[in-house]
Order: structure tokens, then sequence, then C-alpha cells
């Protein structure tokens, strides 16, 4: 490592790689740092000491803070990756790795870091394939270290070939499938929703991930759920825990709809602006004739808080459950999130009051200030006001024009096709 980094120091490249953590120091991760390093990927694999000597991956676990550190102040990208699903695991030692892993959602850093925890997959070459290749177990289920099937007969195929298809196969362990499936998808969901509303949820659960996602789990066989979590079913549980006018349950749907238009570990709050009140000066000859439509990166919200605010307070530190309730409406108000569209890391949050809400709802499907009009019944006076409405939501890339889709799109249209 340190000849590689002589090599290219000084030369203006930038990279990343991965490492164990007891294979780096402080001095390292400083050469390497100054060397271009921005990226660092550490496999911890399992947070139990016994489980990390059973899978001889023999890691001190002592280290994980202190490298963890390290490696963010030096402003590197971390990547921490965990597995689920050896054969031997128990309840306690996936506990522990869910509490190892929970803590990277809890630091103010929290942004930088990239959580993985994957279900264990077999692999040849390796000795627990070479001890289990006979007991392989398929599911079909479908990981981040397989893939989708193409045709309708290739999972038979795959099943009568384990040899060749293993990674689509698991070992059976002691503690069931569904429940590892359960917590890795729930992990990955917990990422897209964010680490600042989490890391205040896990309050809850004694700063806890391995707490609140048993407590799932366990909410999840009382309602009959079977299967893999996904963002959908998490609000579900915070609105079943927390209650439907809860802070908590805003937050999550709200950082739901917006992982939906964009990513939200990388997503800052710019000032929105009230609309269309802040004037529009964009030229546009807008022809009655002319539809528009919502565009992709846009969300209608609709909300007793102003979500927006309590993320970015949450995100500054300035938030605590006065504050969120302080800045609840007795009535839902209405909101439209968007996303830039080139990069989707800046989310704007437009209030709008309910009449714009019903106005902008036309616009789900292509549609024209005329058609508009006639629909509502309006005078020219307030034609006129409908077409500055349209002006300003198009300036804020809330509307597209039809003409301003992707051309594939415009081609099925001319095609007769309806898209
Ligand atoms: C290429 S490894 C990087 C490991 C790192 N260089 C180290 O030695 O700690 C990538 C990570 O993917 C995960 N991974 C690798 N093989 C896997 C498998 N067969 N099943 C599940 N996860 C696996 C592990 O968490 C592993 O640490």
């Amino acid at each position: 490592m340190l000849e590689f980094c002589d090599a290219v120091e000084g030369r203006g490249y930038t990279w990343g790689c991965s490492a164990r953590m007891d294979c780096v120091s402080e001095e390292l991760l400083d050469r390497m740092a100054l060397a271009g390093c921005r990226g660092i990927y550490y496999g911890v694999e399992t947070g139990s000491r016994w489980l990390q000597s059973v899978v001889k991956k023999r890691l001190d676990l002592d280290l994980y803070q202190p490298i963890l550190d390290s490696s963010l102040q030096k402003n590197m990208k971390v990547t921490v990756s965990f597995i689920t699903g050896f054969p031997e695991e128990r309840h306690e030692d996936q506990l522990a790795t869910a509490n190892l892993l929970g803590e990277c959602f809890l630091r103010s850093d929290a942004q930088r870091i990239n959580r993985q925890w994957h279900l264990l997959t077999p692999e040849p070459g390796t000795e627990l394939f070479h001890k289990l290749k006979n007991e392989l177990l398929y599911d079909g289920y479908v990981t981040d270290q397989n893939f989708l099937t193409m045709e309708i007969d290739d999972a038979e195929l795959m099943q009568s070939h384990p040899e060749i298809f293993m990674t689509h196969f698991y070992y059976p362990t002691l503690l069931p499938r569904s429940r590892n499936i359960f917590v890795t998808s729930a992990t990955h969901s917990l990422n897209k929703i964010g680490a600042p509303v989490v890391a205040h949820t896990l309050d809850f659960y004694d700063a806890k991930l391995g707490v609140f996602l048993m407590r799932m789990w366990e909410w999840t066989q009382k309602i009959g759920y079977e299967g893999p979590c996904d963002e959908d079913l998490i609000v579900r549980f915070i609105e079943d825990e927390f209650g439907i006018g809860h802070y908590l349950t805003s937050l999550f749907s709200y950082m739901n709809a917006l992982q939906k238009i964009g990513n939200v570990s990388l997503i800052k709050k710019s000032p929105g602006a009230s609309l269309p009140a802040d004037g529009c000066t964009l030229d546009v000859s807008l022809s009655d004739d002319v539809s528009f439509v919502i565009a992709k990166n846009v969300v209608l919200w609709s909300d007793y808080f102003d979500c927006a605010n309590l993320v970015e307070a949450l995100q500054s530190g300035n938030f605590n459950s006065e504050y969120a309730v302080r800045h609840a409406k007795a009535d839902r108000r209405n909101f439209i999130l968007t996303t830039t569209p080139s990069r989707r890391t800046e989310c704007k949050s437009f209030e709008i009051t309910s009449n714009a809400r019903t106005l902008i709802e036309l616009f789900h499907e292509p549609t024209s200030v005329s058609q508009c009009s006639t629909l509502l019944g309006l005078n020219p006076a307030q034609k006129d006001e409908l077409r500055g409405f349209v002006k300003a939501l198009l300036k804020r890339r809330i509307l597209d024009r039809v003409t301003d889709l992707p051309q594939h799109l415009t081609v099925h249209r001319s095609l007769g096709v309806t898209c």
C-alpha cells in the first residue's frame, strides 16, 4: 500500500479501496488520504465476538470505532459491510451485528457512511461450501449477490444445478431464513429513509437497531406479514407504533415519498418559495393548447407537519419533540416536494393552498390550459391567472411541457401510442 501511495501521490488521482480494519492504522490512513484515497470499504461481517471466531474472520471488534473515526476524519467515505445467515448464528449474534451496524446511523457523520447488510451467499472455494454443498436450500429470493431470472423455467434449471448456481441458494441456519431476509431488507429500507430520521427513531428503542428490528419483526408476525421489508411496511409499522398524528409517522412517510424522487442520503433542503406570489419572469409564450404534466421528480404532499423543516432541524441538532409539536397544525397543509431533475440531491418544499393542489392535480395526466379552464368553468380573467400559475410551475420544473418529455415518449406519441 505504501508503494502504491508513493506511485500515485501528486498525480491528481482520487481512488478508493477495500481493507480489513486490522490492516490499517492511523498513520497508514493518513498516508492513503494524502495520496488521494477518498473511499474505503471495510468487511466487518459480524458484531459477535464469538461468531468472528467461528467464521474465521477474527476481526478485533475493539478496532471498529477508532478505525471508523479515523477514516471519516480523513475525509474518506466509508462502507461497512455485514453478513447474516451463517449456519451457527444465534439470536444474540444477529442482535450484536444489528447493534454494531446501527451505531453508524447514530453518528453525526452518518451521511458519509454506507451501511450494508448482506445475506450469506454460498461461494465456491470456501470451506463452508465444501462442507455444506449437499445441503443447500433454494427459495428464489433475489439478493444483491444473485440476479433476477429471465425465463420461466430458469428456477427449475438452477435448482437442479446447485454446483453452478450456488449464489441462488442459501445454507441451512439456526435462525429462520425469513428473519434473516427481514433484517437485511429492513436495514436497506432504513438506509433509504435516511440516517437523521432513523437515528432519532432509535432513541425510542434504547438507541439500538437490534431492538428496533426485533420489535418490528414481532409486529410482522402479529399482523401475519411474511416476506421482505420495504419502506412502505416501515411506514405502516411506525404508524401502528406511534399513531397517525405523531410526528414520526409524518417523518417516515415524508422521507419515503422523498426517496422515491431522489437520493435522501444526499438531499439538501434548499429554500422553497411561496407559489406563485414571488412572481414569474419566465418568458414562454404559453399557447393554451400545449399540454403539461406533473414532472417525474415531484410529489404532492399533505401533512400536519412541515416535514422539510423538521428534517432540517434533525440534521442541525435543533430538534426535540416539543419543537415538532409546535410545528404541527390542526389541519393538514399541502406541499410540493421536488428534487433537482439532473442530480436529485437537492430538495425544495413549497407550501401551497388546497385550491392550488386541486389545480395541480389536474396535471397528473397531460392537460392544457384550455382543458383546465373548461373543466373548472373559468372566466377570461381567471384563465389569465391560471396561465400565470402554470408559468410559475413551469419555471420551477414542477410541470413539464409534454414536448419536453424524453424523445422516445414523443416518438410513441406520434405513433399514436398513449404513454
Ligand atoms: C470484497 S469483500 C471486502 C472485504 C474486505 N476487503 C475485507 O477483507 O474485510 C466485500 C464484502 O461483501 C460481503 N460479502 C462477500 N462475499 C459474500 C457472500 N458470499 N455472501 C454475503 N456477503 C458477502 C462481505 O461483507 C464482504 O466483506
